[in-house]
């Protein structure tokens, strides 16, 4: 008689991430940092954990703050790590809600030498834009936040730190200084949506983009009726597009 095959009590879930590799996905934000972990299709495997950033937001007090978030979320075998600035090659070159002290600071080889994971870095946008374009045409990603993030991609390919946030809008103003959070908590939301409806006109005949979607902590406040080629997607599709960085 032949043996009887055990039976298991795994779920389709466990069976898949079984197969796949976990990602940990980090969000450094002027406001807050976030991480989870997410499987290779993107599906969250824990809970969001968030905490205060610390100010002042040193790359010390920083990486501690997220060692405190991130050890309770458990195993993984890679990492991703969306930063409020420009970065390139991993290493930092402006984080201008955080500090100076982050010029010239190698974020990815820090986060890869502690945790012995391998590891990418790259602007926030960048990385939320990752989890939310179709991969057709010119397609943009702006995150309303602490400040105004901005990401292009052409044909799914990103064009990375496109700074707009830092370039004039209106007289003294920058499009960071009219829509980032600063100001919305200055004029209120009722006249920030106005903002952000005239930072959306300003946009669309430069870039002429297929299609622009807004994110951010900020977006849930939007209030306006967008013109077609706009959409709001989720917060946390900054932390799931961690896992298209190394598609
Ligand atoms: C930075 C961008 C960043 C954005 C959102 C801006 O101040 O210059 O690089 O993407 O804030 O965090």
């Amino acid at each position: 008689m032949p043996a009887k095959r055990k039976t298991t009590t795994r779920t389709k879930t466990q069976a898949k991430t079984r197969t796949g590799l976990k990602t940990l996905a980090i969000d450094i934000g002027g406001t807050g940092l976030k991480a989870l972990v997410v499987d290779d299709a993107g599906k969250a495997l824990t809970d969001r954990a968030r905490i205060e950033t610390p100010h002042p937001a040193t790359p010390k007090a920083v990486l501690a703050a997220l060692m405190k978030i991130i050890a309770p979320l458990g195993v993984f075998d890679r990492i991703s790590c969306g930063f409020p600035g420009v970065v390139i090659d991993g290493v930092v070159n402006t984080a201008p809600n955080l500090g100076d002290a982050w010029r010239g600071f190698q974020l990815q080889a820090t986060l890869q030498k502690s945790f012995g994971k391998p590891c990418m870095v790259l602007n926030d946008a960048g990385v939320q834009g990752h989890g939310v374009v179709e991969g057709k045409g010119v397609e943009m990603v702006l995150t309303l936040g602490t400040g105004m993030g901005c990401a292009l991609f052409l044909d799914g390919k990103y064009v990375p730190n496109l700074e707009l946030a830092h370039h004039p809008f209106k007289g003294k103003k920058t499009y960071e200084d009219y829509v980032g959070n600063a100001e919305r908590e200055k004029v209120g939301n009722k006249k920030w949506n106005k903002h952000v409806k005239k930072v959306l006109e300003q946009i669309q005949p430069i870039f002429n983009p297929r299609h622009i979607y807004l994110g951010g902590g900020n977006a849930k406040h939007l209030k306006i009726d967008l013109p077609k080629n706009v959409t709001v997607t989720e917060n946390i599709q900054g932390l799931l597009g961690g896992v298209r960085l190394w598609s």
